[in-house]
């Protein structure tokens, strides 16, 4: 497995594998690798011949009061996942690589970067597509792999790529969760135990939605005030967001039948204690019309 700090010799290399007819599966990461992306790795693996991840915290995507210096990095621990997962190249640049100098240039989207997150976390989206869109130049692959338990993230990147006809497939996969129920996410890592316990306050209030859904219920307020309801029930978790948005363009919608493509995304922001966690489900309400 190779692994790389360099934009030219990175890009140089995929290249080379595009030379060669090799068909390029990519996983952008900010490391601390855990089986959610594993499983990423694994779904690029299957479909690709040669596999690349990049590991790069990106500074652009968090706000001033967020968790950049804190956020958990171990390149050892992810260097031998990827290995063990049969990657083949690993980015792994600093912020001078990826930010050089002067940087300026950013890439960012109206409307869909506006609602659910981007409400309470301003400049992530537009950092999100930087660096994504960055990426893609510097690692041209035929498919790129993002989970599902980001939606919003997943939503935007797929726009970006149509929108600036970008030639690449953004694959969406299952979000990986704990057998307890809590989505896989690296910034588990902070919660305490009695955090982690109070977590599972996340998928409980989901699950607890999702019943109204496939019981009938089509009014969003009764469902999001279902989700809230069991949230609040929980000590310390405070809500950021209880949102249903219509899945095809993550506007809100009041009631479920409106969605354009017949698909809804439940999706709620909760922090525990300081730690702030997201999670989601998606439903198919009806076919295409
Ligand atoms: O989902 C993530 O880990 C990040 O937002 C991404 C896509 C790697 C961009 O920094």
């Amino acid at each position: 497995m190779i692994i790389s700090e360099s934009i030219r010799e990175t890009r140089e290399q995929v290249k080379e594998w595009k030379r060669q007819g090799l068909r390029v599966g990519f996983v952008p990461t900010m490391g601390y690798l855990h089986e959610g992306h594993r499983s990423l790795m694994e779904a690029a693996r299957k479909e690709n011949d040669r596999v690349a991840v990049s590991i790069f915290v990106n500074p652009i995507q968090f706000g001033p009061n967020e968790d950049f210096a804190s956020y958990p990095r171990d390149m050892e621990k992810d260097a031998a996942l990827c290995e063990d997962a049969g990657v083949d190249l690993v980015f792994h640049p600093d912020a001078g690589e990826m930010y050089g100098e002067g940087f300026s240039t950013y890439v960012d989207m109206e409307g869909l970067t506006k609602e659910l997150c981007g409400k309470s976390r301003p400049v992530h989206f537009r950092g999100v597509q930087t660096v994504v869109c960055k990426l893609f130049h510097i690692i041209p692959a035929d498919r790129a792999y993002f989970g599902q338990k980001d939606a919003q993230q997943l939503a935007v990147i797929k726009k970006m790529v149509r929108d600036l006809g970008m030639d690449i497939e953004i694959v969406g996969c299952p979000i990986v969760r704990e057998p307890d129920g809590l989505a896989k996410s690296s910034r588990n890592t902070y919660l305490n135990a009695e955090e982690r316990q109070a977590a599972l306050v996340l998928d409980r209030s989901l699950a607890a939605g999702r019943k109204l859904v496939e019981a009938g219920e089509r009014d969003a307020l009764k469902i999001k005030e279902c989700i809230a309801g069991e949230i609040g029930k929980e000590k310390l978790a405070k809500t950021d967001y209880v949102e249903i948005v219509d899945f095809a363009d993550i506007t809100p919608i009041e009631n479920l039948e409106d969605a354009k493509n017949g698909e809804i995304l439940c999706a709620i922001a909760v922090y525990i204690g300081k730690t702030r966690l997201i999670d989601n489900f998606i439903y198919r309400i009806s076919e295409c019309r």
